[in-house]
């Protein structure tokens, strides 16, 4: 996949050449192209924002340098987002339609924003990463770059581990725990430790169940919505979750 980022800051973006993306790029099956937005201005000072018409506070980004770096990259025909709170949050569901593309350009914005016309002429769609505001697109466009990539085939080690993962499956994770089998007097719990892999696997999904319960209620509701989808083992494990009360997060039950 190639993602093509168009910004004030490319020197920010030592993230995603980082760790697991920067082996990605390594290996090839992520391209990451950092293109400064400033390269392309024509004014001698390299200016590239100016005051809003209308008046308002703050300054906006000047629509001719991002049309030249939007033309010099090649973004006619390729998926554009622009990075900005007023657009739709990201979610997973996104994440994923993003990630089978062969090409994205995601432009950052400063400032106030960019210019209208370049969102209207290049069909850019508006991508937010949660009701906050941030001072540029870049650390959004970041958070968008690492949760496309590790959905690419070979970026995580572990092939399972992006569909495993509770989003996908529609709960939140179960509790993890490793080594030692006590710290401090907390022993890990007694299941786990068994090697009896039904019991294990029952005890994963009542966690889950639990959780999602009790912190994402409506996630919780959607995903038991369609009952029979569930095999008889798992509508008795929804059904004892459904009659614990609110304090489900007591860590007793097994
Ligand atoms: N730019 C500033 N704030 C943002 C946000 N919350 N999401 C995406 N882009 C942004």
């Amino acid at each position: 996949m190639k993602i093509d980022v168009l910004t004030l800051f490319p020197e920010m973006f030592v993230p995603v050449k980082t760790s697991m993306l920067g082996k990605a790029e390594e290996k090839g099956i992520l391209e990451i192209r950092l293109t400064d937005i400033r390269d392309f201005s024509n004014n001698k000072h390299k200016k590239t924002d100016d005051y809003p018409f209308g008046g308002g506070g703050g300054m906006v980004m000047m629509p001719d340098p991002i049309f030249g770096a939007l033309e010099h990259i090649g973004a006619k025909g390729k998926k554009i987002i622009y990075m900005s709170p007023r657009g739709k949050v990201l979610d997973e569901e996104k994440v994923k339609e993003l990630s089978q593309l062969d090409d994205l350009v995601i432009l950052c914005g400063h400032y106030e924003g960019v210019d209208q016309r370049v969102l209207d002429y290049w069909e850019a769609e508006e991508v937010s990463i949660g009701d906050y505001v941030l001072t540029g697109g870049e650390l959004p466009a970041m958070v968008l770059i690492d949760s496309v990539a590790r959905l690419l085939p070979g970026v995580l080690g572990n092939e399972n581990s992006a569909m495993e993962e509770s989003i996908y499956s529609g709960l939140l994770e179960h509790p993890q725990y490793t080594q030692p089998r006590e710290y401090e007097g907390m022993p890990v719990p007694e299941v786990l430790l068994n090697g009896n892999h039904k019991l294990i696997e029952e005890w994963k999904f009542r966690q889950a169940l639990r959780l999602t319960k009790a912190r994402r209620p409506e996630m919780f509701e959607a995903f038991i919505a369609d009952r029979e989808r569930f095999t008889k083992a798992e509508k008795k494990i929804i059904d004892e979750v459904l009659s614990y009360g609110d304090e489900v997060l007591k860590d007793d039950a097994e």
